[in-house]
């Protein structure tokens, strides 16, 4: 019987810097589509997929990630008073039962490859998770449990997979593909972010894996890789190369890359819009916008 996937990782030690200033106080992963943190997206999702302990790699200045899942008994009860049980419901979400949480530190941002070795210890020997929160992925069924059952019959690693236009593609991971099988691909290969003309294809790999306790151990003999950093998909690239199975996993679902500023814009509206109670005002709002910059140009 394969062991079943329910320990994720979710690094967030990285520097934010494209969000500056904001970021200087506020962790990236706490900034809100419309009222909810990136980090309430990424919690929930990897709930849905069976997870049950959930790791942070977190460094200076996170705090408020820390206390945003700690409960509130304060609020708690003035909303208890107030008879506002919706509020307490989605307070109660955000709420992290004692043990469910832990916390280890990366002491610099070396990388995200770094990033997860630092909870090689609380990982052991099983398989796990990785959960990039800034990659909010919108999904009729969640991202990573469309990934857990695919991962229940194959096995080996498995990273979440995407086209992206060939003009962006030096931007991301890429995938050398060995057997296209629809849905799953067999992978020979992975490179983080080539020179165009060393592109092996358009498909990206996405802020979701599934990961034997291997990559780590791999991760303890790299070297810095692409832009100075120790890079997971090179540590992933080597169990490849250790004739194990990788795959990658074309999931159904919308991508945000919201650690772009233009890519959290574009979740902010399109999560919106999905909102009953917001969606006539934005629209008017937008078109009403939109109408005026065309006038304008
Ligand atoms: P990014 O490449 O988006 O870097 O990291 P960043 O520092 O968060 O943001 P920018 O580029 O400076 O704006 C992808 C993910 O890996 C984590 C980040 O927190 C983010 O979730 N990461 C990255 C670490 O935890 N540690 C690192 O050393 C690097």
């Amino acid at each position: 019987m394969r062991r079943k996937v329910t320990k994720a990782i979710f690094p967030v030690a990285g520097l934010g810097t494209r969000f500056l200033p904001a970021t200087k106080s506020i962790p990236k992963e706490i900034l809100s589509l419309v009222d909810r943190p990136l980090i309430q997206y990424a919690i929930d999702e990897a709930r849905e997929a069976g997870i049950k302990e959930f790791i942070f790699v977190t460094s200076r200045g996170k705090g408020a990630l820390e206390d945003y899942f700690d409960g509130a008994p304060q609020l708690e009860q003035s909303l208890r008073k107030k008879k506002k049980t919706d509020l307490l419901a989605e307070l109660k979400q955000s709420t992290m039962d004692s043990g469910e949480i832990a916390y280890v530190r990366q002491r610099e941002a070396l990388g995200l490859g770094h990033a997860v070795w630092c909870a090689r210890r609380l990982i052991a020997n099983e398989p796990f998770a990785v959960i990039l929160p800034d990659d909010v992925i919108a999904a009729e069924k969640p991202c990573l449990k469309q990934m857990v059952e695919a991962y229940e019959d194959t096995g080996g690693c498995m990273v979440a997979a995407m086209e992206v236009p060939e003009s962006k593609a030096s931007a991301y991971g890429l995938l050398d593909v060995a057997e296209d099988m629809g849905s799953l691909l067999k992978i020979n290969g992975m490179v983080e972010k080539p020179e165009p003309e060393d592109a092996p294809s358009n498909l990206a790999v996405i802020g979701r894996y599934i990961l034997t306790p291997d990559v780590l151990r791999n991760v303890s003999t790299l070297k810095k890789g692409a832009g100075g950093e120790i890079q997971l998909t090179d540590a992933i690239a080597m169990e490849i190369e250790n004739g194990s199975d990788v795959y990658g996993y074309r999931f159904d679902g919308q991508r945000y890359d919201c650690g772009s500023k233009s890519g959290f814009l574009q979740a902010t509206i399109a999560f919106a819009l999905d909102r009953p109670e917001l969606r006539d005002d934005l629209m008017d709002f937008m078109i009403d916008t939109v109408a005026m910059q065309k006038a304008a140009q």
